[in-house]
């Protein structure tokens, strides 16, 4: 999508940067405006490593993604805060493993239902809903939920770099029980957000964020934060970590490995 054709998508606020296409723009993506792309280029001017802070998430969600269905034989995906479709999506993944997983994809961004609806025109195990993820009820009643997913066979839910986009006062921990409840025993929770250890750099980089979007953030949180979404789950070998150091497949590729701010998770199973 190009800056011309944003009349096509109403809902669509080119003006105002998003996360979804700022997101897209790290990755690469061609789905994104002068608004995310100016936003963007001032993030990474306070924040230097942020490009391959989002190639290493990418690789992280399509590595634990390969290695659910692969290994742990999970055939359905919840993926909250799915972002805009790029190349190797949940979907693409796990129905190259097997053809009848079922993937639902939530986001509540309009660009990402604009997207996603035309590449899964002809995927009938495959759904993209336009919705705010902190509304579980209304995920898990919605009739696309319903039809795909079987809550009496394990789910891997996804909560890949989403959940610094939730401020405190939305509860993210009380949202990860939430959905933990609502899932069958041996189903998976994947979840890594954005830390920092250092008070500068939270607020400075928070600030960016929350001010750039217009409000639509939550904050970059500490290790310690992230480990309280796991209480109560059986956490995966090797545990809560930097993101690409989570079953690396290859030693190529960007590594981010600075103090300035990682993404920091891991993944359990509901027991
Ligand atoms: C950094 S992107 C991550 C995309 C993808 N999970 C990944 O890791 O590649 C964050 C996404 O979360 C979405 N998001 C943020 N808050 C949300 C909410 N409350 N409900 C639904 N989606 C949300 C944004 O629109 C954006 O697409």
């Amino acid at each position: 999508m190009t800056d011309g054709d944003g009349g096509r998508h109403p809902d669509i606020d080119v003006n105002t940067p998003s996360v979804a296409r700022m997101y897209d723009y790290a990755l690469g993506g061609k789905d994104n405006y002068a608004s995310d792309r100016a936003a963007y280029e001032e993030l990474e001017k306070a924040a230097p490593s942020t490009r391959p802070l989002a190639i290493n998430n990418r690789r992280f969600l399509q590595r634990v993604v390969r290695i659910l269905a692969e290994d742990y034989g999970v055939r359905q995906f919840l993926d909250h805060g799915s972002g805009l479709p790029t190349q190797d999506n949940v979907h693409q993944i796990t129905q190259r493993i097997d053809p009848s997983c079922r993937v639902v994809y939530i986001d509540n961004d309009p660009i990402v239902l604009a997207h996603g609806r035309a590449l899964l025109q002809e995927n009938e195990n495959t759904a993209v809903l336009q919705a705010d993820f902190r509304d579980t009820d209304a995920i898990f009643d919605h009739p696309d939920v319903q039809r795909l997913i079987d809550l009496d066979e394990p789910v891997g839910a996804l909560f890949v770099s989403v959940l610094h986009c939730i401020p405190d006062d939305s509860d993210p921990w009380g949202l990860v029980r939430r959905v933990t409840d609502r899932l069958p025993s041996g189903s998976f929770l994947v979840i890594n957000q954005l830390v920092s250890e250092d008070a500068e750099v939270r607020r400075r980089i928070t600030d960016f964020l929350v001010e750039g979007t217009g409000g639509r953030w939550g904050r970059l949180r500490q290790r310690h934060e992230v480990e309280r979404y796991f209480e109560g789950l059986e956490i995966l070998e090797p545990g809560l970590i930097e993101i690409s150091d989570w079953r690396p497949d290859s030693d190529l590729g960007p590594k981010q490995k600075t103090d300035e701010w990682i993404e920091f998770g891991g993944v359990a199973r509901k027991r």
